[in-house]
Formats: structure tokens, sequence, C-alpha cells
């Protein structure tokens, strides 16, 4: 019997390539650029299955291009770079890596609420420039984190396990989400679930958390921000679009607020220029889930979604 076939259109771990050559025939791009269209296309025409990256737009050019597709398992949490409805009319099965990069983003999130309101990438520029220093009592002053509120906008596994570690810098959590977190949840981490304008003007650090969708497009815009706090910080970890960058960027000029930390951009890769030059930002490639553990598990949960379906399961993770 002639094996299904499984394009990868994108460099994975070998972990995950390994799982599906048990039950498929394989094809991968092998390069960390992302993949040409055409040999994309090329490959889709015969692919059965295909693993993605949040790199590719999967929309109707790319279902047309696959006309014998079932499935895309999507390897990254986030979904927005795939029209769902699409590929539903299309009959075509969609996955997602929700959970095995929980701790790894939140790591990475809090990490940029200390980089932020400790100085850190000022301070690593200074050093790295040669400028002359001197320790000093008021030398590069940051915020510290005891006692001051982390509003947690989005409150998924990934805000939840963010809160925790915030809870370990005696942070106050509050959140603003659709649904109140389970009772339990809420009474380990004290937090209140509060709107979002309440959120945003009584934080100390705002993180964003929450998926991209149309209903989160610039959801902090010029006007969001100037509810925040002048001594107030953004993070956000979850998708670039959320913010609007162009207004993020004169917000930190003009001291509408005190400093915001970005692993995700607007117009990723390409970051606004307003934004390189100042020092109140961090700014840090998409390296949210990036650890050897989790992008391996990331891989292996893709191809273990395709897997179940060559075997006739149910996806484990399905959009
Ligand atoms: C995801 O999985 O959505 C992340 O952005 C990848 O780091």
């Amino acid at each position: 019997m002639t094996k299904p076939r499984v394009v990868v259109t994108g460099r994975i771990p070998e972990p995950g390539l390994d799982l599906l050559r048990e039950v498929a025939d394989v094809w991968a791009w092998t390069s960390d650029e992302v993949i040409p269209t055409e040999v994309r296309d090329e490959q889709l025409a015969t692919a059965d299955y295909a693993v993605t990256l949040l790199t590719d737009r999967v929309d109707q050019a790319f279902l047309d291009a696959a006309p014998a597709l079932r499935m895309v398992a999507n390897v990254a949490v986030g979904y927005n770079n795939i029209d769902v409805p699409a590929c539903r009319a299309g009959g075509v099965t969609v996955t997602n890596t929700p959970g095995v990069l929980t701790d790894a983003t939140a790591d990475l999130a809090m990490a940029l609420v200390l980089m932020v309101t400790r100085r850190l990438g000022e301070g690593e520029r200074l050093i790295r420039a040669g400028a002359p220093w001197q320790w000093g009592m008021f030398m590069m002053l940051g915020t510290g984190l005891q006692g001051r509120r982390l509003g947690i906008v989005g409150m998924g596994a990934i805000g939840v396990a963010l809160a925790d570690r915030a809870r370990a810098f005696g942070m106050e959590i509050a959140y603003h989400n659709r649904s109140a977190v389970a009772p339990e949840v809420a009474e380990r981490l004290g937090a209140i679930r509060l709107d979002l304008d309440e959120l945003l003007s009584t934080s100390d650090v705002v993180s964003l958390n929450c998926p991209y969708s149309e209903a989160t497009h610039h959801l902090i815009d010029a006007d969001a921000l100037s509810m925040m706090r002048s001594d107030a910080f953004l993070v956000n970890t979850a998708r670039g679009p959320i913010v609007d960058e162009a207004a993020l960027a004169v917000a930190l000029r003009d001291g509408v607020i005190a400093g915001a930390a970005l692993d995700v951009f607007e117009r990723e890769p390409a970051v606004e220029e307003g934004l390189l030059a100042l020092d109140n930002a961090v700014l840090v490639p998409h390296l949210g889930s990036a650890t050897i553990e989790t992008r391996t598990a990331m891989a292996t949960l893709a191809a273990r979604n395709v897997v179940a379906v060559i075997s006739g399961d149910d996806p484990i993770t399905p959009v």
C-alpha cells in the first residue's frame, strides 16, 4: 500500500520528522529561510498532510495548491497564520501545539518583565558601547516588582503560568479574560478579574497573552496606551498586531508609558523604525518558545497529530 505523503514546509527538529517517517513518505524543507512559494506549491500538489510553521500563510492559495490535503498540523500554539474557516470548508483538519510551550513562553514573558523594569537592555548596551561608567547611587534606577500589579490580558495557560512566576516575585495579579479562571486558580494566585480599561489604568505591568484575531487587532492602540499610567510597562509575547506599534513608539518616546518589552512585532520580522532608538524599548526576536526542549516537543506534538489521523484516530490537539 502506498504511504500517505506529508509535506513539512519548514525546518523542524528531527524527532518530529522521525515520527512522521514511520508512517508516511515525508518531504521536508531543510533551510531556515522561509520556503519559496513555487517550491511549496510544487510539493503541496501531491500532499495528503502538511506540517506548517507560523511563517506559512495557510490561505485559500495554499489550499488550492494542495487538492488532496486532509490536514494541516501547525507547529505553534497560535494559528492566526491559518485561515481556519477556509480549511474547514475544504474538509482540512487543523491542529496546533498547545501546552508544550506554556512554560517556555511564560519564562520569557517573566524575563521581559524583569528586563524592562530593571533596564537590562539599556545596561547591556551601555557596557557594549564601551561608554565610561561608575557605580552610583542613582545610576540606572529601575522599578521593583514587589507589591506591584501585573495585569494579564488573556488568562489562558500561558497567562496563568506567567502569573505563577510573577507571584514568586511578589507581584499582585489582575487579569482580563472572556471567562473567569477556575476558582482554585484565582485563589492560588489571589487574582482579580477586571475589565480592560480598569486593568490598563491600574496595572504597573501589562502583559499581553491573548490570541490574535480580528477582535484583538490593535487592542493596544493610542487610546489604550493613554489609559496606562506613565510609570507602567507593557510586555507582548503574544502576537505583534495586537499592538499598534507606531502608536507604541510615540507613547514610549513621549513618556505616556515608562517602557515596553516586545517578543513579537506587527510586521514581523520588520520592527517599527521609531522603536529602534528608544532605550525604554526591549526588543527580542520572537523567542517565546525558543528552547531546544520546547521546539522538540512542538515538532513531536505536531507529528503525533498527523500520525494519529493517518492511523484513523482523532487528532490530539485540533483547533
Ligand atoms: C506559538 O507557538 O504560537 C509561538 O508564537 C511560537 O513561538
